[in-house]
């Protein structure tokens, strides 16, 4: 099997190259695929991808023109892709889980880096500059966290929540009852009982925007929202001006909805033309990261092993449940 990456970093390369495996062979691309690129994925079997590939109709016309049959992800997500271009034209696989772990503690980093000022002080004592001022936090413990999804990497988070001794909070279309202490409530009781929100949900159609002008109304005044799951499930607009109102306290971003267009690339010598992006990075409230939860080593490793086993289940044409399909 002749195989494709796109979007391929040093990080995914090089734990693609410990694999090893004679009967598969990888060829990697920095570009990202789209229609401009696809010429490159010209005489492979398959092509991996990632969470800013725009895979839509076209592009997937174009790969089943080309008789490629097989589209792998590197990732949990799958929001990025047509599923109903791809029915019955390409095998769409995905990597369900890697280490939820590496997402959930990322969530808690950027939580206690935002309260307790931490990328504030470092930069501040680098300058020699030892002054307190300004860096007041607040404790997590006895705080309400509310978790919206609690799947894989929402569980994970919970049970870092617990540790630090919060009340937790949750919502999911489809609850787990078996989750000790934790108590789920509907979306609204949710919003305006919280002191910090975490999303830990796929972006769906249904959830787009779920945070929202409205939403945002309903939260506790001085709020900390969490996103690491897909930057689509917020209103961006909506955040910036609760932001402004001083009703959200503060944002922890590693996702942006429209951050395929500068997320994974060094913008350092660009003028940027997103005002929104912009004027988030400007606040002393807000983190933004570049989608980098899942970075870890363990992850990394995971991913690729994942992968490879979904390569393996397409060339011996067996069933896999982490075959993506379209759903009626
Ligand atoms: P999962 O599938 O284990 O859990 C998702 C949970 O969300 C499920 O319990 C599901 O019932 C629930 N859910 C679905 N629709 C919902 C809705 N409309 N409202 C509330 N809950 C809903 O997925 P996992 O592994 O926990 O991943 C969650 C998300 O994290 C992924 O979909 C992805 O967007 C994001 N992610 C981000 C990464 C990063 O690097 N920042 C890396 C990996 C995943």
């Amino acid at each position: 099997m002749r195989i494709a990456m796109f979007d391929s970093k040093p990080y995914d390369i090089e734990s693609f190259q410990k694999l090893n495996n004679p009967s598969i062979e990888y060829t990697f691309f920095e570009e990202k695929l789209s229609c401009k690129t696809i010429k490159l994925a010209e005489g492979y079997d398959g092509v991996i991808v990632f969470v800013n590939d725009n895979i839509n109709e076209e592009v997937i016309n174009k790969l089943n023109e080309m008789g490629i049959k097989l589209l792998l992800l590197r990732s949990a997500g799958y929001n990025n892709v047509d599923l109903y271009a791809a029915k019955d034209k390409i095998k769409v696989y995905r990597v369900p889980a890697y280490s939820p772990e590496s997402v959930a503690e990322y969530a808690m980093a950027l939580l206690l880096t935002s309260i307790r000022r931490t990328h504030k002080a470092y930069i501040r004592s680098r300058d020699f500059n030892f002054s307190l001022n300004g860096l007041v936090g607040f404790n997590l413990h006895n705080k309400t966290v509310g978790v919206i999804g609690t799947g894989k990497i929402g569980k994970a988070f919970i049970n870092i929540c617990k540790g630090f001794g919060m009340n937790i909070l949750a919502f999911d279309k489809y609850p787990d009852t078996s989750l000790t202490d934790v108590k789920y409530v509907s979306l609204e009781e949710l919003f305006k009982e919280s002191d910090i929100i975490s999303l830990h949900c796929p972006l769906t159609v249904e959830n787009t925007y779920m945070i929202n002008k409205f939403t945002i109304n309903m939260m506790k005044k001085g709020v900390v929202i969490i996103n690491t799951s897909r930057g689509g499930l917020v209103d961006t607009e909506a955040l910036v001006e609760g932001i402004r109102e001083k009703k959200v306290g503060a944002a922890c971003l590693d996702v942006y909805e429209e951050e395929s267009h500068y997320f994974y690339k060094d913008m350092s010598n660009h003028i940027v033309s997103d005002e929104v992006l912009s004027r988030l990075i400007s606040f002393p409230n807000v983190i933004v990261t570049s989608h980098q939860g899942f970075l870890t080593r363990e992850a990394l490793d995971s991913i690729a092993k994942t992968t490879e086993e979904n390569i393996i289940s397409y060339m011996e044409g067996k069933e896999s449940s982490n075959e993506v399909k379209y759903q009626e």
